[in-house]
């Protein structure tokens, strides 16, 4: 079945005074979803899995108009008993293209969903969202409750953002890889000849970049990543948010298990890693996906 929702999407930089009027306006409260959508690298949309903690999972499919107006968006979303297998048949066949990890607050006032939306590697957005439909909202109907609840909100202009979380990330991931590509081609690699670059991106959002360093002594080398955090630290950061690796001699470069140590350092376990090339889509992958039962902190302190 297609269903249909007016919505629009807007950076919010202060998510505890729009809960405040939310619960002002008499929206009701929901609660907390912990929200991860695998996005599949379809040809005619987009089509992702969508697994909530202590809930079950789904497959949505749908279009997306590209636009900061209340724009209608049709669906098609259906229950998965084994989201593990869906997910590893559709990532054989098509590929994944970026995952978007997210703690979403949810309050519901009069048949309009507003989201208020942490989204890992992205910061903190509200999203309005009217279900068009029999019982629910009509479409005129849908428009107007958002475009009320916008100005209660105090949505403005210039927080709108047209396009989804899933393209963020992805435009994040080409910086990235476009850093680390622009790094890597001044890589000093005489002896291995195997370049690397490594790009960052801190908290600040600021993207730093570095390169392999060898040295006649080979042990005395250094890994692009490696670089890559002494830049950061160097201009006085302390965090990363998303990184990504780009090497001369293959599409995809594995960081070495001393990197991903070292990554995991400076970020959190569910930090995007983008092993790729500018241009074309990476291998999205996770600083606990590359480094699990890692050593950390917890250890040291117990
Ligand atoms: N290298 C990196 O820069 N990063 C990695 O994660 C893997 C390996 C470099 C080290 C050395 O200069 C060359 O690649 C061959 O090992």
């Amino acid at each position: 079945m297609v269903s249909v929702n007016v919505e629009i999407k807007a950076r919010d930089p202060d998510p505890e005074a729009t809960a405040a009027r939310c619960r002002a306006l008499g929206a009701s409260d929901e609660g907390v979803l912990e929200q991860r959508d695998t996005y599949f690298a379809g040809r005619h949309g987009r089509l992702k899995l969508r697994e909530e903690k202590g809930s079950g999972a789904e497959l949505i499919a749908y279009r997306r108009p590209d636009t900061t107006e209340p724009e209608e968006s049709a669906f098609i979303r259906t229950d998965v008993g084994e989201p593990g297998v869906l997910a590893e048949a559709l990532t054989t066949a098509l590929g994944t293209t970026v995952v978007v990890v997210k703690r979403r607050r949810l309050f519901i006032w009069e048949n309009v969903r507003i989201h208020l939306d942490d989204v890992e590697g992205l910061g903190t957005f509200i999203e309005l969202e009217a279900l068009v439909g029999p019982g629910l909202n009509d479409r005129d109907e849908a428009a107007r409750k958002v475009g009320r609840l916008r100005s209660e909100l105090e949505i403005s202009d210039d927080a709108l953002v047209a396009v989804g979380y899933s393209d963020l990330l992805l435009d994040g991931a080409e910086a990235l890889l476009r850093a680390a590509d622009g790094a890597m081609r001044a890589a000093y690699a005489p002896y291995s000849k195997f370049k690397v670059g490594a790009a960052v991106r801190a908290s600040s959002g600021a993207i730093y970049a570095g390169a392999n360093v060898e040295n006649v002594a080979f042990p005395q080398g250094q890994c692009a990543e490696a670089s890559a955090l002494g830049a950061l630290v160097a201009a006085g950061e302390s965090a990363i948010t998303a990184a990504a690796v780009v090497a001369e001699k293959v599409e995809v470069c594995p960081p070495c298990g001393g990197c991903r140590q070292r990554l995991a350092e400076f970020g959190s376990a569910q930090t995007p890693v983008y092993l790729g090339r500018p241009g074309a889509v990476p291998v999205t992958t996770t600083l606990a996906e590359l480094l699990p039962l890692s050593f950390g902190r917890s250890e040291l302190d117990a």
